[in-house]
């Protein structure tokens, strides 16, 4: 069996960990060796976690802490392989608030994540369907939603406080979220497009653009690869 190719999110490991090339990346950036030293202790906690969620193992995930996980036993939440997952502060520079929290709170609720995906802390929470294509990023601490939470009227509020407004969430492929940024209901953001840091996206963004601020609007046409090429 051939190896796998490097990880999309991850530097092209050395040849041998008993080789002059591992030596210099440990020396040179330390740091790295006690997180992948913390990826291998989170393997078995996190297989428990996705296996007692009865979530699919995909091929070449990898975990940097152990996320959370909350789905209703009567949703859909499926990820596709290449996935990359950093809920640990020391796991990159950006370092996350908090773990990586993957939601489907209510029965029927669907969230379907494509291949290459990585978040670095973060929450996705779908209480209707978010639908995340191949290779999206999103960056540390972001928040993608498919809900309000909350009824706006006072007296719905009080009288059916989890029954907030929702929305179909559409991520496509390819897209680049900054870090720092809200994705609101009924958001579809086009493929390839980069949503800058700390931008609340509230309405749809065209395919191919660079958006960014709150509201998030479109800053510039973006020229890249087709996501074939990937
Ligand atoms: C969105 C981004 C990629 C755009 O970079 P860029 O194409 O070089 O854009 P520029 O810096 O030339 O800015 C263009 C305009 O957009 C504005 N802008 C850029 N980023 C913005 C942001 N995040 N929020 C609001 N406005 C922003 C600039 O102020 C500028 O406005 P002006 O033309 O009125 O002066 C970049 O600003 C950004 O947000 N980078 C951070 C990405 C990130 O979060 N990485 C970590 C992931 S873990």
């Amino acid at each position: 069996m051939s190896e796998p190719p490097p990880h999309p999110h991850d530097p092209a490991p050395p040849e041998s960990l008993l080789s002059w090339d591992a030596l210099r990346l440990a020396l040179d950036t330390p740091w790295r060796v006690r997180l992948e030293m913390r990826r291998l202790l989170s393997w078995p906690m996190t297989r428990l976690i996705f296996a007692l969620a009865g979530v699919p193992w995909g091929r070449g995930w990898r975990f940097y802490g152990v996320p959370i996980l909350q789905k209703h036993r009567r949703s859909t939440l499926l990820i596709g392989d290449d996935l990359s997952l950093r809920s640990i502060p020391h796991s990159n520079a950006l370092g996350p608030n908090h773990p990586v929290i993957l939601s489907t709170r209510r029965a029927g609720a669907r969230l379907i994540i494509g291949r290459g995906f990585g978040m670095t802390g973060g929450t996705i929470c779908a209480e209707e369907s978010i639908t995340i294509g191949d290779h999206v990023w999103v960056g540390a601490n972001c928040v993608i939603t498919d809900t309000d939470f909350h009824p706006l009227d006072l007296e719905a509020r009080l009288a059916r406080p989890l029954d907030g407004t929702t929305a179909p969430v559409v991520i496509e492929d390819g897209v680049f979220i900054g870090m720092h940024s809200l994705v609101l209901k009924g958001v579809t953001i086009g493929a390839r497009s980069v949503i800058g840091a700390g931008s609340v996206v509230t309405h749809d963004i065209p395919p191919g653009v660079v958006a960014a601020g709150n509201p998030a609007r479109v800053i510039r046409p973006l020229d890249t690869v087709p996501v074939s090429r990937l």
